[in-house]
């Protein structure tokens, strides 16, 4: 494994090598993290043309990944599976919309991998992702700590840019995190949120330039970002592709990085039984532990708002 001083090999299978799956591949490509990478899609000749295009450009990353195309046999040696697969947002539709198309296409890919033998982490991408990474876990058996969404960690992206944005700082130096279902429930939390390490709301009354309603705004834009690429381009992919290359890095090099992904609360939140987008410690085994935010009454009303949003979709579904 690469960036941990390991000889152990970092191994990705990639399902579903549409926009989002084929962008993923670009970025992990250029990041060099991972030893190898398998393409996997049920259009075979995508996939094909994919592995080739990629690796033409071998020559010029600094640590070259081995790129095959694959099929779900090849899924059992592999560390780690990544799902972009199945339908995605048409304009004017929501990520709730495709859960009954996706949970189909995903109780046979999740069917296929484990039929391989595979015993690693599965990161999942596809929307709704809460509910699909609830359907991963319930469809592999694997323990829960090794099953991962995409969560809220390209809302937290998008939120720690906009505010980097108006305060005129870093996003690297902006801690916010948007939690909840990724999609339209979910909620910002300005009571753990830092400009440094001051508190937002301290930073907003140092300066008469700032205020609070325009935070409000900012939120609105992050929530609704998605909606807003989907109607310009079709589809959004680069942003997610990032964030999914983030979370291959802190599992690859055993970084234990906060991030807000989709993880199981159980006992937390005051939440039972449900994937939701929520800040995590992520190593080389998966999720080692979540971390659970002071919230104020009313982003638990709103969190709670969420996770209920989410369980009313899974209980047709799930037991
Ligand atoms: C996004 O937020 C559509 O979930 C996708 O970009």
């Amino acid at each position: 494994m690469r960036g941990n001083g390991s000889d152990r090999l970092s191994r990705v299978a990639l399902i579903g090598t549409g926009l989002v799956g084929s962008s993923y591949a670009f970025a992990l490509m250029n990041q060099g993290i991972a030893n190898e990478l398998i393409m996997i899609d049920l259009n075979q000749e995508k996939a094909q043309g994919d592995v080739i295009d990629l690796n033409h450009g071998k020559a010029f990353t600094a640590n070259p990944t081995l790129i095959k195309f694959g099929t779900y046999q090849d899924c059992t040696n592999v560390d780690l599976v990544v799902i972009c697969a199945g339908a995605n947002q048409k304009p004017g539709e929501t990520r709730l919309d495709l859960v009954e198309k996706n949970l189909k296409i995903f109780k046979e890919i999740v069917g296929e991998v484990m039929a391989s033998g595979f015993d690693g982490i599965f990161l999942v991408a596809t929307n709704p992702v809460d509910i699909l990474t609830y359907a991963t876990w319930k469809f592999s058996g694997l323990p829960k700590e090794r099953v991962i969404g995409s969560g809220t960690i390209l809302d937290t992206a998008r939120f720690r840019y906009l505010l980097g944005d108006y305060f005129n700082v870093a996003p690297k130096n902006v801690h916010a995190y948007i939690i909840g279902e990724h999609g339209d429930s979910e909620l910002p939390v300005y009571s753990s949120a830092y400009i440094g390490t001051i508190p937002i709301m301290k930073f907003i009354e140092r300066h008469e330039k700032y205020k609070k309603e325009d935070l409000d705004d900012i939120f609105i834009r992050v929530r609704d970002a998605a909606y807003e690429i989907i109607k310009s381009k079709g589809a959004t992919y680069y942003g997610i592709a990032m964030g999914l290359v983030r979370i291959t890095k802190a599992i690859f090099s055993n970084e234990n990085s906060i991030l807000t992904v989709s993880a199981h609360v159980d006992g937390l939140y005051g939440q039972d039984n449900v994937y939701i987008g929520v800040p995590a410690v992520i190593n080389r085994n998966g999720i080692r532990e979540l971390m659970e935010l002071d919230l104020n009454e009313e982003e638990k009303e709103k969190f709670a708002n969420s996770a209920n949003v989410l369980k009313k979709i899974l209980a047709p579904h799930f037991d």
